[in-house]
């Protein structure tokens, strides 16, 4: 069975860190993209409030076919202390029985492991088993950092163990 990491970034964190992980455990990458504008200051509190409240957003692509993985990673932004709408909405419209799921999450400074938590009973209702997880605390780390950080993670965690 193959492996997948899907994954939600705004401002490209989140999709540097999955390009990392795709290319250290050779996995495949399918970026999920919020259709609702998330850009600037306004739109910054309203998704706050969209993540407190776990209000669904409209996603691309809609339907995910995961019948060929049996490994699946799921990694997005913190928000709030709470997974980013896009995904709480990629899980609700994922099929995860029978999956093994790796949860990622990335964050300036705090509220990450909630949204790991959160991920996790999500997932897990929807009949997945979480295998591991792991947290970046990027802050304003450069590019070369957030990669190097990854790869440390795939060592420590064993990473590349999963899913053969
Ligand atoms: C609406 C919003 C809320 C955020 N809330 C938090 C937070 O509670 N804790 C935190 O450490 N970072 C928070 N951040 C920062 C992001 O989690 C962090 O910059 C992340 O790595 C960005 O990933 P991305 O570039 O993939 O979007 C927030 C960012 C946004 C846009």
């Amino acid at each position: 069975m193959k492996t997948v990491i899907l994954f939600y970034s705004r401002t490209s964190k989140t999709a540097l860190v999955a390009r990392t992980l795709a290319s250290e455990v050779g996995a495949d990458l399918l970026e999920v993209t919020d259709l609702v504008d998330r850009t600037g200051p306004w739109n910054y509190l309203k998704s706050s409030v969209d993540a407190v409240r776990e209000n669904k957003t409209k996603i691309k692509p809609e339907n995910i076919d995961l019948t060929s993985y049996g490994l699946i990673y799921i990694g997005g932004p913190t928000w709030a202390a709470k997974p980013a709408p896009a995904i709480i909405t990629l899980i609700d419209q994922c099929h995860l029985q029978g999956k093994d799921v790796i949860l990622f999450a990335t964050m300036g400074s705090r509220g990450g492991r909630q949204v790991i938590e959160r991920m996790r009973e999500k997932t897990e209702a929807r009949g997945a088993r979480m295998v591991s997880s792991f947290l970046l605390k990027i802050g304003n780390h450069s590019y070369e950092e957030i990669i190097e950080e990854v790869k440390q993670t795939v060592q420590d965690r064993d990473l590349p163990l999963y899913g053969i």
